[in-house]
């Protein structure tokens, strides 16, 4: 039980200016391309260390048809509008053929568009739209395991003989069942599936209907390969690859090695051909291209995370972590938050530790939300109507002034807050469905569960987008499949476009900023104050320029120690109307200045 419980924490770690009188940002002409520092850490300049990367969760965007779920059509009406918001990259969860068990993790068709969301035409109209507006698009690449409504898996199960069978992973039965391996989506944490058919267990991590590919199969890794080249020949601009660390397994499935205590999404992540496996693709697929690729980097530690980013690896460009996300929830809970809230200085401790971590090598990626995360503001800001819009402006200040390309969730932008459902009912997630059922079959505290959920529930992130104060927001005129949050008549972009001081027009500062300021792309990163309980504060530094960023993370006034000469600062960005000059701020202050 303790070792599943280490495992489900683990899966945790699976999500306005009042212009400071100075906005100029820097109207000097850029630095040379090669700066001096870019130069020195061997790490040329690159599109996708430049993006900002903004994540879509396409079942929420926007529903052009009125059944209630986001499409295809409903973005390409939005596009205008994301292109306002300065972004470059749009990276879109999974939009495949999906009989959706796990809203499109569960892919039945790798090259076809999911019905829901649309069709092929559609697809190629977004891509071509998108293009035309500088706008590049990263997919959802799900190749660790398909549906069990894939023809491949449907193949698979039918016979031990069927050319299909060796695309997944199965054991006999006569061999006695297998060891154990600990499922996320199971409601028993099992991740064997007995399958009469065939007298044999197959292997699923996640859901039953999400059985594992079997990348030892070199005609797997074929099938993958070739599916990747076709979007890429389509223009597609890179992969985020989810839960790729687990591609690679030891197929005698042994009992879990001793070293691992327990930690089966470590084990996972260890698979003895892992590199191997991604050199291959670099070497057959990317190197051809001109894209970008992220991992999801679950189960990685910091000191193994350049053997997944080295560019002299070949392998893949980015990685995003789970240390910060993971941070607050109880030990070996189902992240359950710890009523003392979580440490800003063990906060600082990881976003450090991750920055030092490719200040030679390698490149970073910085998010507080996604769509197995809850909403930032109220898991790592303050949600309640006094502090919603300065902590979110503050935590926004954050992820685009750190040295790493920061992936910003749709809605984040809004000050978009949890919505905390009472009910099982309301959610929609297999992870909090089969959770609760966990949790009931244990005779656990399902009222203590439920009250969890409402800050680390994935559904909190997934709730429709706040277009407009109309019925559902605008999103659909038809019933939502999740229910939209009730805050939707003031925080939603009709409302916020027209607002210089909204949430929306200070990311759109900010975006500008760091576009505009290569400092804080690949400017030399520095924490001060590192003890200091209450406020982030770093400077930026590139080419004789020196920033400074000030944050206050709590809802008191609060000092920063930085030691330095603040008197000639000049204030670029602040999210108050007065901005601080002299490191005291107001509650969830942040403030950008320049030395
Ligand atoms: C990670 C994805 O981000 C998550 O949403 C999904 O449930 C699992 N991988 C399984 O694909």
């Amino acid at each position: 039980m303790r070792a599943l419980l280490t495992a489900v924490a683990s899966l945790a770690t699976l999500s306005c200016l009042a212009l400071g009188q100075n906005n100029s940002a820097d109207s000097r002409p850029k630095a040379p391309v090669t700066t001096q520092a870019a130069a020195n850490k061997g790490n040329d300049r690159k599109w996708w260390k430049e993006a900002v990367v903004y994540q879509i969760y396409p079942r929420s965007f926007k529903d052009s048809n009125g059944d209630g779920i986001g499409d295809l059509k409903g973005i390409i009406s939005k596009l205008d509008y994301l292109k306002s918001l300065g972004i470059d990259v749009i990276w879109l969860n999974p939009i495949y053929g999906s009989p959706n068990d796990d809203n499109g993790y569960d892919i039945s068709d790798y090259q076809a568009i999911m019905k829901e969301f649309g069709t092929m035409q559609d697809f190629d109209e977004l891509l071509k739209e998108m293009h035309a507006r500088n706008l590049k698009l990263v997919m959802d690449l799900v190749v660790n395991h398909s549906s069990d409504e894939h023809k491949w898996f449907k193949e698979s199960r039918i016979s031990r003989s069927n050319p299909y069978r060796d695309y997944y992973h199965w054991w006999p039965a006569e061999k006695g069942k297998p060891a154990h391996r600990w499922s996320f989506f199971d409601v028993n944490a099992d991740a064997w599936k007995y399958d009469k058919a065939t007298d044999s267990y197959y292997l699923h991590y996640f859901s039953q209907k999400q059985p594992d590919l079997n990348w030892e199969n070199p005609k797997v890794r074929e099938e993958v390969f070739s599916m990747m080249r076709f979007w890429f020949d389509k223009g597609v601009d890179g992969f985020r690859m989810d839960v790729i660390p687990f591609i690679s397994k030891d197929i005698s499935f042994p009992e879990l090695p001793a070293e691992y205590h327990g930690d089966y999404i470590k084990y996972y992540a260890h698979g003895p051909h892992t590199h191997e496996y991604l050199q291959a693709m670099n070497k057959d697929v990317m190197s051809k291209y001109d894209v970008m690729t992220v991992a999801e980097g679950i189960g990685v530690s910091s000191d193994e995370s350049l053997d997944y980013v080295d560019a002299d690896r070949h392998e893949l460009n980015m990685l995003y972590h789970f240390e910060g996300v993971s941070l607050g929830y109880l030990p070996n809970s189902r992240k359950v938050p710890d009523p003392k809230g979580y440490s800003l200085v063990e906060f600082k401790k990881i976003y450090s530790k991750w920055d030092s971590v490719f200040a030679q090598k390698g490149w970073g990626t910085v998010y507080l939300g996604n769509h197995d995360q809850p909403r930032m503001t109220t898991r790592w800001g303050n949600d309640s109507p006094q502090w919603r819009e300065l902590s979110s402006k503050m935590l926004t200040t954050f992820l685009l002034t750190m040295r790493a390309t920061p992936y910003y969730y749709a809605g984040d932008e809004l000050g978009m807050i949890n919505i905390k459902f009472d009910r099982i009912e309301d959610y929609r997630d297999i992870e909090s469905l089969n959770w609760y059922q966990l949790e009931k079959n244990s005779g656990g505290d399902l009222k203590k569960f439920l009250e969890a959920q409402k800050i680390s529930a994935r559904d909190n992130g997934r709730t429709p987008f706040q277009w407009d104060k109309t019925t559902n927001a605008g999103f659909t005129t038809g019933t939502p499949w999740l229910k939209v949050n009730s805050n939707y008549p003031t925080v939603n972009v009709a409302v916020e476009d027209k607002d210089p001081n909204s949430c929306l027009n200070y990311f759109r500062k900010i975006v500008k900023l760091r576009k505009d300021n290569q400092v804080l792309v690949y400017g030399k990163y520095t924490l001060l104050d590192a003890d200091n309980p209450d406020v982030y504060a770093y400077t930026r530094e590139l080419d004789g320029k020196k920033w400074l960023v000030l944050l206050n993370f709590h809802d008191k006034a609060a000092s920063a120690n930085t030691g330095l000469d603040l008197s000639h600062a000049k204030v670029l960005l602040g999210n108050y109307a007065t901005p601080s000059r002299d490191g005291k701020l107001k509650p969830y202050e942040a403030v950008i200045l320049e030395l």
